[in-house]
C-alpha cells in the first residue's frame, strides 16, 4: 500500500471524510483492553510502588514471543480506503493492540501538538476538541509556562476521548520559512525549540499520558519529505537539530521519539543506527522507545537498528515487524535480547508516564476553560513587527474598515495531521487543491484551510460599538444598528480601497495557507493579497496589516503601511487575542523564534531543493551548507541584514537593559538590569548570546527569561548559559568542548542587536555527547 503514504497521510483533514467517505464515519467506540482485578501476585507488575524498570522486567518475563511482537506493530486507527477501524480501537491516528490475559491497555496514539485530532471523523461529528495556535506562536511567546499549560491542556482532553498516546512534541528546527509544516514546530534555535517542546510534552504527560517527540530528525523540508536525503556533518547536527531533541528529551521525557520520513546522509532516519542505537539510545541513554512515523519503514533491519515500533503498518510496503520479525526471532537471525529490549521499553514507558496505574477516563470536557489557555498562547505569541505609533487604536476611532482573510468568519489553522476540528460547526473551509487519494476517480479536496470561529471583526466590532453589539434586534425585519466597523472580503482591491477611504483607517487582515506534505513554494503571499494591501495603503495611510501566515513572508508594502502585527495561526480564540492586542488590552510580548528574512535571496538555499522534479527523485538537500549556524547564526555569519531578526518584536512600553555583568569559568552566567520606563505594564524577554569565541565571531543564544515589569520597575535578571551553546561539538573526542579563552557575550532585544557587550575567560571543559 506504499502509494497511500505521501499526500493521503497529510489529509486526515476533517474535510475530506466528509466529502469523500460519508458512510465511513463514526466508528466503533470499543473500549480498550484495561488491566483487570486480577490478584495482585498473579500480576506483580501491576504493584505501584515498584520502579517502572522492575514493572517492566515482571511483565516481560511474563510474555511469550508472540505477545511481545504484538506490542511492536500496529495500523491506523481509522476508516481508510480499505482499511477498516481496528477492533477494539478508540478512532485516532494509531493503535496497538492491548493484552487482556496480561492486563496490557491498549495504545491509543492520537495526534498532535496543537490539539486532539479526529482524523476522518473517525470518533463521530460531535468529536471536537480545542485548537491551540500554532506552535510557531507558541515559540513566540518565550514563555515555557504556556507550553507547559498548553500540553497539559491537550492532554486532559485526549484522556477525555479515552485516548493514551499523544503524538506530539514538533521539535524540528526551522531552516526554511517555506516549511508547509513549520507551523508545527517551535523556531530555529536549538535552545528555544528544546525547551518549548520539551516543556509542552511535560504538560501532556503530567495528565498520564506517553507522548513523543517528533520528527527524529532533519525532516526539515516536507517538500518530496520520503525522498529527501537531508546531507549533514555529524557535529553540524549535534549542535542544532540533534540538540533541540536532546533538550526536548532531558525537559520533557517523551515515552517515545518518533522517527522520521527524511534519510540521513543516505541512510532512512527510521533505520538509522548511528541515529537511533549510537546517539539516541547510547550517547543520550534514552529509555523510552523509537516509534516509525505512518509508512516510515522500509525494511526488518531498522529493528535491529533501533526502531521499536511500526506505526500505521498498512501504509508500509509489509508489516515487517509482524510475522518477518516473529521468524526472524525464531530463526536467531534477530536476537532475542533485542526483541526482549523493544518490548521492554514500550512497557517501561506505559509504566513510567501512567497508562497502567491511571486508564483514560471519558468526559466532559471544559472547552471554555481550555479555550482561555488557547486565547492566553495567542495573546503571548503574537509578535508586532512594525508601528509607527498607530497602536494601540483608539476606541474613539470615527470609523474603522477591516478588510480581507475571511475576517468576518474566523482566523486560519494549518493543514494536514495536526488539524483539530474546533468545538463549533460552523468553521469555513476554503479549498486550496484537489489530491487524488487512489481508486478510479477519487478526488479528495483535503487541503481545505478551516478557519476556528474566533473571528476577529466581531471582537472589533464588540470594542467599537458595544451598544450595537450588545443589543438583540426587535425582530428580524429590523435593520441593524450602523456600526462603527465596515467589512470588505478584499476579494477586489479597488472595492477594499474604496471602503478604506471612507474611514478613519484602516486594518487589512491577509493569510497565507500552509500544510504537511509540502513546502510552499515561495514567500509570496497568495490570492493577490500583497496587491491588496498596496491599494488599501495607498487609499488610507492609517493602514495596519495583520498577517495570519504559517511562516516568514515578503512584505514588499512595509513602508508603506503603519504597523504590522504577525499573528499567526491563532487557534480556538484568536479573533478575541488579536484584537485585543489591536486596542491595547494587551501588551504584546511575542517575539519572533525564527529569522525573518527579505526574501528567498538570502536563504541557504534560495530554490527550494527538488522543486520540479519528478516525484519519486531522491532529493539531496545540503545542510552542510549553513551547518549549524541555522537562522540568525547564518545571518550574522554571512553578514545579511533580514528583515526582522530572530528574537524581534515591540511592545506599548519602553524596556531598557543595563549594568550586564558576566561571570566565567565553566560557563557563563550574566546578570542585567531591565527596566520598563515605560506607561504601561509590560513583558520583556531577555535574550543572552554568545557573540565570539576563541575562533572567531559566533553567535548563539545562550539562554533568555522574560520578565512582566510594572510602569517604572527594574529588576536584576541572571542568567546561566547551557554549556553546549559554548561548546563546539568534538566529533574525534566524541563530545563537546570548550577551549579555554576570552569568549564575548552580550544582551540585547534581538539577535541583530546586541547593544552590551562584555568579554568572559571559560576554562577548559568537556561533556558527554
Ligand atoms: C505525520 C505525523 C503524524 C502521523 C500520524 C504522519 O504523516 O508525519 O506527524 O503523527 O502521520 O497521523
Amino acid at each position: 500500500m506504499r502509494g497511500w503514504t505521501l499526500a493521503t497521510l497529510a489529509l486526515a483533514g476533517t474535510a475530506m471524510a466528509t466529502s469523500l467517505m460519508p458512510g465511513l464515519v463514526g466508528g466503533a467506540m470499543a473500549q480498550a483492553p484495561v488491566p483487570s482485578a486480577a490478584a495482585p501476585q498473579a500480576r506483580p507488575w501491576m504493584d505501584a510502588r515498584l520502579s517502572p524498570d522492575r514493572r517492566a522486567d515482571l511483565l516481560l518475563a511474563a510474555m511469550t514471543l508472540d505477545e511481545k511482537v504484538a506490542l511492536l506493530h500496529g495500523p491506523m486507527a481509522m476508516p481508510f480506503g480499505p482499511f477498516k477501524l481496528p477492533e477494539g480501537a478508540v478512532g485516532s491516528a494509531g493503535f496497538i493492540p492491548g493484552n487482556a490475559r496480561l492486563g496490557i491497555p491498549a495504545l491509543n496514539e492520537s495526534d498532535a501538538s496543537l490539539g486532539v485530532t479526529n482524523p476522518m471523523l473517525v470518533r463521530g461529528v460531535e468529536d471536537v476538541a480545542t485548537p491551540l495556535p500554532s506552535s510557531l506562536m507558541l515559540a513566540s511567546t518565550f514563555n515555557p509556562q504556556i507550553a507547559f499549560a498548553g500540553g497539559a491542556m491537550v492532554g486532559a482532553e485526549a484522556r477525555a476521548k479515552g485516548l493514551n498516546v499523544q503524538l506530539a512534541g514538533g521539535a524540528n528546527l526551522l531552516r526554511d520559512p517555506r516549511g508547509g509544516r513549520n507551523f508545527e514546530y517551535v523556531g530555529e534555535d536549538p535552545l528555544l525549540a528544546g525547551i518549548m517542546a520539551g516543556e509542552a510534552i511535560r504538560g501532556i504527560q503530567s495528565t498520564g499520558m506517553v507522548s513523543t517527540v517528533k520528527h527524529f530528525s532533519l525532516n526539515d523540508q516536507e517538500h518530496k519529505r520520503m525522498t529527501v536525503d537531508a546531507v549533514i556533518g555529524e557535529a553540524a547536527h549535534r549542535e542544532s537539530d540533534l540538540l533541540a531533541f536532546q533538550i526536548a528529551i532531558e525537559r520533557g521525557d517523551p515515552g517515545s521519539v518518533m522517527c522520521a520520513y527524511n534519510m540521513i546522509n543516505g541512510v532512512y532516519a527510521c533505520e538509522d543506527d548511528q541515529l537511533l542505537n549510537k546517539t539516541l539510545k547510547q550517547d543520550w541513554n534514552y529509555q523510552g522507545w523509537v516509534m516509525s512515523d505512518w509508512g516510515a519503514v522500509h525494511s526488518l533491519e531498522a529493528f535491529v537498528r533501533g526502531l521499536d515500533q511500526q506505526s500505521g503498518e498498512q501504509l508500509d510496503r509489509q508489516v515487517f515487524f509482524g510475522q518477518p520479525l516473529r521468524d526472524g526471532v525464531a530463526a536467531g537471525r534477530i536476537p532475542p535480547a533485542r526483541l526482549d529490549d523493544a518490548a521492554r521499553r514500550v512497557l517501561r514507558a506505559m509504566f513510567a508516564h501512567g497508562l497502567f496505574d491511571k486508564p483514560p477516563v471519558r468526559g466532559a470536557i471544559d472547552f471554555a476553560g481550555h479555550a482561555a489557555v488557547a486565547q492566553r498562547q495567542a495573546e503571548e505569541g503574537i509578535v508586532l513587527l512594525r508601528n509607527d505609533g498607530i497602536l494601540p487604536l483608539a476606541k474613539t476611532a470615527r470609523r474603522i474598515a477591516v478588510i480581507g482573510a475571511h475576517a468576518e468568519v474566523g482566523v486560519p489553522s494549518g493543514m494536514g495531521s495536526s488539524q483539530v476540528t474546533a468545538p463549533y460547526r460552523e468553521s469555513a473551509l476554503v479549498p486550496l487543491r484537489t489530491v487524488p487519494i487512489g481508486g478510479e476517480g477519487q478526488m479528495a479536496t483535503w487541503a481545505n484551510v478551516t478557519f476556528h470561529p474566533s473571528p476577529p471583526l466581531a471582537a472589533i466590532r464588540a470594542r467599537m460599538d458595544p451598544a450595537v453589539d450588545g443589543a438583540a434586534a426587535a425582530s428580524p425585519l429590523t435593520p441593524p444598528a450602523p456600526s462603527r466597523v465596515s467589512f470588505d472580503p478584499g476579494i477586489y482591491p479597488a472595492a477594499a480601497a474604496q471602503e478604506a477611504r471612507a474611514a478613519e483607517l484602516a486594518i487589512v487582515f491577509v493569510y497565507q495557507p500552509s500544510s504537511e506534505g509540502d513546502d510552499v513554494p515561495d514567500m509570496s503571499l497568495p490570492f493577490g493579497q500583497d496587491a491588496l494591501i498596496e491599494a488599501v495603503a495607498a487609499a488610507n495611510p492609517n493602514t495596519i496589516v495583520v498577517l495570519q501566515t504559517g511562516n516568514p513572508v515578503r512584505m514588499p508594502w512595509a513602508d508603506k503601511v503603519k504597523a504590522v502585527v504577525q499573528g499567526w495561526y491563532s487557534g480556538a480564540r484568536g479573533g478575541e487575542a488579536i484584537a485585543r492586542v489591536l486596542f491595547g488590552e494587551v501588551n504584546p510580548s511575542g517575539r519572533l523564534p525564527m529569522t525573518w528574512p527579505v526574501d528567498e535571496s538570502q536563504l541557504p538555499r534560495p530554490v527550494i531543493p527538488g522543486w520540479g522534479e519528478p516525484a519519486e527523485t531522491i532529493v539531496r538537500v545540503d545542510y552542510d551548507i549553513e551547518g549549524s549556524d541555522v537562522g540568525y547564526r547564518w545571518f550574522a555569519r554571512e553578514n545579511r541584514t533580514p528583515r526582522y531578526w530572530f528574537g524581534h518584536g515591540l511592545s506599548y512600553t519602553a524596556f531598557t537593559q543595563t549594568n550586564l555583568s558576566v561571570k566565567g569559568g565553566a560557563t557563563v552566567v550574566a546578570s542585567v538590569d531591565v527596566t520598563n520606563n515605560g506607561a504601561r505594564a509590560g513583558k520583556d524577554v531577555v535574550q543572552l548570546y554568545l557573540t565570539a569565541r576563541p575562533g572567531g565571531a559566533a553567535r548563539r543564544l545562550l539562554a533568555f527569561e522574560k520578565v512582566e515589569l510594572a510602569p517604572g520597575e527594574t529588576r536584576r535578571v541572571t542568567l546561566t548559559a547551557d554549556p553546549r551553546l559554548l561548546a563546539a561539538f568534538d566529533e574525534k573526542a566524541h563530545g563537546w568542548r570548550i577551549d579555554a579563552g576570552e569568549y564575548e557575550v552580550g544582551v540585547g532585544e534581538n539577535a541583530g542587536e546586541i547593544a552590551l557587550r562584555k568579554s568572559v575567560r571559560l576554562s577548559a571543559g568537556r561533556r558527554k555527547p
